[in-house]
């Protein structure tokens, strides 16, 4: 069979990376974490200085850094000009940055770019997910997902990722995403959006499981 593309877009907190890489998994395909992609850019940008609420600024360093995805889905790796970038990228600070940096549309071409070639370049084909896949980056994809949740089972899911003082506190954690997901959803080139072909799967009542059961029955069907 031909290799098949899966894009699986939504908000944060809806289970898509648990789902993606579970999918791909099982079905031998690889993984693209396209969020990963955009917190490394976010992550040299505070690393190097560049003030990320100066659009020009952000602008001019988005050519710079050097970003690598490993697309294995039970080991997914992500570098910056060769360093290992899978801690920091998921720091409080790049968190809070990164919705700045990605709204920004020369970030968003040199990103969509990698994120074609590397699709392109999955022999047994490959699950991306991601917020503007399916509507802008691989609107050919084989098959669409569009991934939703409740805002307050969305803040739970987090909260149960983070740990300590952060897990503990679910307004803040719930505050946090509404603003991340309406900055993605508002911003002018390629917001967070259902593409029109796309098949909506609200995860608020389901387990993990139901989920990676169901878009694996859909996968399986558009190979
Ligand atoms: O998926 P994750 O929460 O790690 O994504 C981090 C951020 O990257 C999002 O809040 C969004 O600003 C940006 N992003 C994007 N387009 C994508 C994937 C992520 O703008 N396809």
């Amino acid at each position: 069979p031909a290799a098949v593309i899966v894009a699986i877009d939504g908000p944060a907190g809806t289970g898509k990376s648990s789902t993606s890489k579970a999918v791909a998994a099982k079905l031998g395909l690889g993984y693209l974490d396209t969020g990963a992609q955009y917190r490394a850019i976010t992550w040299w940008m505070l690393s190097n200085g560049v003030d990320v609420d100066d659009a020009v600024a952000v602008a001019d360093a988005s050519v710079k850094p050097a970003i690598v995805s490993g697309t294995d889905p039970a080991a997914p790796t992500i570098t910056v000009d060769g360093l290992d970038a899978a801690g920091p990228i998921r720091t409080q600070e790049v968190t809070s940055a990164v919705s700045a940096v990605s709204a920004v549309p020369e970030v968003r071409t040199r990103i969509t770019e990698l994120q074609r070639e590397i699709a392109a370049g999955a022999p047994e084909g490959i699950v991306v997910e991601g917020r503007d896949i399916g509507s802008t980056v691989l609107p050919d994809a084989d098959l669409k997902i569009f991934l939703t949740a409740s805002p307050e089972a969305r803040a739970a899911r987090r909260s149960g990722e983070l740990t300590g003082k952060e897990a503990a506190d679910l307004a803040a954690t719930r505050e946090a995403l509404v603003k991340r997901d309406a900055a993605d959803s508002s911003r002018k080139t390629s917001p967070l959006a259902k593409a029109a072909d796309a098949v909506e799967v609200d995860t608020t009542d389901l387990t993990l499981e139901q989920v990676i059961e169901c878009v694996v029955t859909l996968t399986e069907a558009a190979m």
